[in-house]
């Protein structure tokens, strides 16, 4: 199998299930990741995980040092890029608590460090990003999800935050075809497709989005919804790494 990266979001700056091999803090030409390197093993497969908001988590999306994070995976030998994040749901088959692997974006961040080609004198490119997400990854991680009752599909919209939207605003995503709302999957899944490395996300609906659920959005809603989910997606992770999918 290829050599892994999972890079964790809300609820998941470790992973039980990975056995310690080394950890490395990298540095790269755009400075630090948002974390240490943890390379480990899980049923005999290499895996490299980041905790993208740092561990304890302490770095807001707009904040993160996408970049830095793509680059060091990459240093670390990442062949492939499962990317964990917490998300609210729109539509409504997208309920809290369950886990979502989405097939499209809109990108409503900004001000973001968004490209490695950037540098003054470089050959502008432009890279296909018509597929964000690796397809094949993708198919795998939705057999790993055996028996977990998941959603295979879906567009992720992804908002500057820190805040989460207004009713208003959520209105506007659905009605452009966003299904999930998150706050971190942009730039990271453009930069991982600068670097050519296949990226797929494993979404965990932390809340109805605003305006769809209940009247306030609470932390302990959110916190509650995000414990049985990031299990689910660790469950699904041992699947996908024991090859039991
Ligand atoms: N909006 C944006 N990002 C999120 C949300 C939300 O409702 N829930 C978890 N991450």
């Amino acid at each position: 199998m290829k050599i892994t990266a999972i890079i964790g979001g809300s609820g998941l700056t470790q992973l039980a299930s990975l056995k310690l091999i080394e950890q490395q803090q990298i540095k790269t030409p755009y400075g630090m990741p948002s974390s240490a390197c943890t390379l480990g093993e899980i049923y005999g497969q290499k895996v490299i995980f980041i905790a993208r908001h740092g561990n304890p988590h302490s770095i807001a999306p707009h904040n993160i040092n996408y970049r830095a994070n793509i680059w060091a995976l990459k240093q670390m030998g990442a062949e492939q890029i499962i990317a964990v994040a917490a998300v609210g749901g729109i539509t409504s088959a997208m309920s809290p608590a369950r886990i979502a692997i989405p097939k499209q974006i809109i990108d409503y961040s900004y001000g973001r460090e968004h490209t490695f080609f950037a540098e003054a004198g470089q050959a502008v490119q432009h890279i296909d990003f018509t597929h964000p997400y690796d397809e094949a990854l993708r198919q795998r991680l939705i057999q790993s999800a055996t028996d977990l009752d998941i959603q295979t599909g879906g567009v992720y919209g992804c908002t500057q935050g820190p805040r989460l939207e207004t009713a208003a605003e959520i209105i506007r995503m659905q009605r452009d075809g966003c299904d999930l709302v998150g706050m971190t999957g942009m730039p990271e899944a453009a930069l991982a497709k600068e670097l050519e490395i296949p990226y797929a996300c494993c979404a965990v609906i932390a809340n109805w989005a605003a305006g769809k659920g209940a009247d306030e959005i609470t932390m302990s809603d959110i916190l509650k919804n995000l414990e049985k989910g990031m299990a689910d997606a660790e469950t699904l992770l041992q699947h996908f790494f024991s090859g039991k999918s």
